[in-house]
């Protein structure tokens, strides 16, 4: 088979290297991909969210499979729009993937599906959002509605920071149209963990868990970016809760979209919240998630290919799935000096070269080639992934990796995964 992956992030590159592996695919397009899925697949130069363009190029050079990435594309409409010309995708239509793309449709239908979420309320005017901060304590979280890159959502411990960010979402419209209705969240203390799950509308499959390392520096400081790190599985949640989030959470999710008439198929990623055996939801995406994608996918001993075939026929039910269950693995993410805010681009990547551990994976998110020289080209720069046997040697071997690779003010968090090791 021919196939086209839709993106060019880090959980592109992973899904391009795991794609390569599979007995079905011959061939791999990737739209826009990066320097590094480069080298494994043929890099087509169409933004990913130009679906026209998209759809075009698959039925000009007969691409037999479209997997899409980012949650851009298929709240866009790729899903419907290649539907509708006959050619075979994977994800969610754009009306299933608004679990994702407004948070306020996801809260009104975990309400209306009996999910249990934090406490929350909507605002469309920034005066009533200050007036209701203003009578309430601290920490509250303050989300805006639309899609913002992962950078929507403010955990605000003084008043300052809260009204700064609504400011910011709802005057200033820092993430544009995302930002004109937003939301004022309970605080939720706990462990948070990401629970990815395969469905094809009526199975729903759960994938290792993992945990995304969300703020900028180590320690938990700094702002909320796309995700700085993730391990996988996560040490927190036992199989008996993952079996629980799965028919409390996921299949009741699933089973409402189709009730609704807006049917899942594709990857149904959930966030959750974990304190004394009990779980929230944080939030839902409607897409493998980055950088989870970066650490789960190397633990997956099935062939991508085949699952994802199994869920176009809507087959999931028959589908064999197996788990590297021995190994562990850790994702360490290489960002731009100032991510998530301001930064410089077309910065030399130094040591690239000197990666040859069979174990750890360089994925290549934000990079670009400028002559024989990869260059950086977005905040988040590398995935660099390693899987072992225990937790603490995969995350000894990507550090390993990460201490030989380095750009003029490149940064990245030296504790991912560290508060899981019994020292
Ligand atoms: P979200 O944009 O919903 O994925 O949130 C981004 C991150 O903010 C989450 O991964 C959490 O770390 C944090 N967060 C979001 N909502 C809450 C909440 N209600 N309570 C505590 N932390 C939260
Ligand atoms: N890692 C979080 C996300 O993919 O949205």
């Amino acid at each position: 088979m021919k196939v086209l992956v839709v993106g060019g992030g880090g959980r592109e590159h992973a899904i391009v290297w795991k794609l390569s592996q599979s007995r079905f695919v011959e061939k791999i397009y990737c739209a826009p991909g990066n320097a590094g899925i480069a080298k494994l697949a043929e890099s087509v130069a169409i933004a990913d969210t130009d679906i026209r363009n998209l759809a075009s190029f698959v039925e000009k050079v007969g691409v037999d499979f479209t997997i899409v990435g980012p949650e851009s594309a298929l709240s866009e409409g790729i899903v419907d729009y290649f539907n509708a010309r006959k050619l075979n995708i994977f994800g969610p239509t754009k009306a299933a993937a608004q679990i994702e793309s407004s948070k306020i449709f996801a809260k009104e239908f975990m309400k209306e599906f009996h999910i249990p979420t934090a406490s929350w309320l909507s605002f469309d005017k920034p005066e009533d959002a200050i007036k209701f901060l203003e009578s309430h304590e601290l920490p509250l979280v303050i989300k805006a509605d639309g899609l913002a890159a992962g950078k929507g959502t403010v955990v605000a411990e003084n008043m300052e920071e809260a009204k700064d960010a609504v400011r910011k979402m709802m005057i200033e419209r820092a993430w544009g149209e995302a930002g004109r209705r937003i939301l004022i969240e309970e605080f939720m203390p706990g462990r948070e963990v990401s629970v990815l799950a395969f469905t094809d509308g009526k199975t729903v499959v759960p994938m290792v868990s993992s945990t995304d390392y969300k703020r900028a520096f180590d320690g938990g400081e700094g702002p909320n970016t796309g995700g700085m790190g993730t391990i996988a599985p996560n040490p927190n949640i036992t199989g008996e809760m993952l079996d629980r989030v799965r028919d409390e959470v996921i299949l009741p999710v699933v089973e409402g979209l189709g009730r609704k008439g807006h049917p899942f198929k594709g990857v149904l990623y959930t966030g959750l919240m974990i304190r004394d055996g009990n779980f929230k939801v944080l939030e839902f995406n409607c897409r493998f998630g980055d950088p989870e994608t970066q650490v789960v996918l190397p633990l997956l001993e099935s062939d991508l290919m085949e699952i994802i075939l199994h869920i176009h026929h809507e087959k999931l039910d028959e589908a064999e799935i197996l788990w590297k269950h021995e190994l562990s693995a850790a994702c360490i993410i290489m960002a731009s000096g100032g991510y998530p805010k301001r930064y410089k681009k077309g910065l030399p990547i130094e040591g690239l070269d000197k990666i040859s551990d069979p174990n750890t994976q360089v994925f290549h998110a934000g990079t670009t080639k400028v002559g024989d020289k990869i260059v950086t080209n977005g905040g988040r720069v590398l995935g660099v992934t390693a899987w072992d046997n225990s937790l603490e040697k995969a995350l000894n071997r990507a550090y390993k990796a990460v201490d030989k690779i380095s750009w003029e003010k490149g940064f990245h968090r030296r504790d991912i995964g560290e508060g899981f090791l019994k020292r």
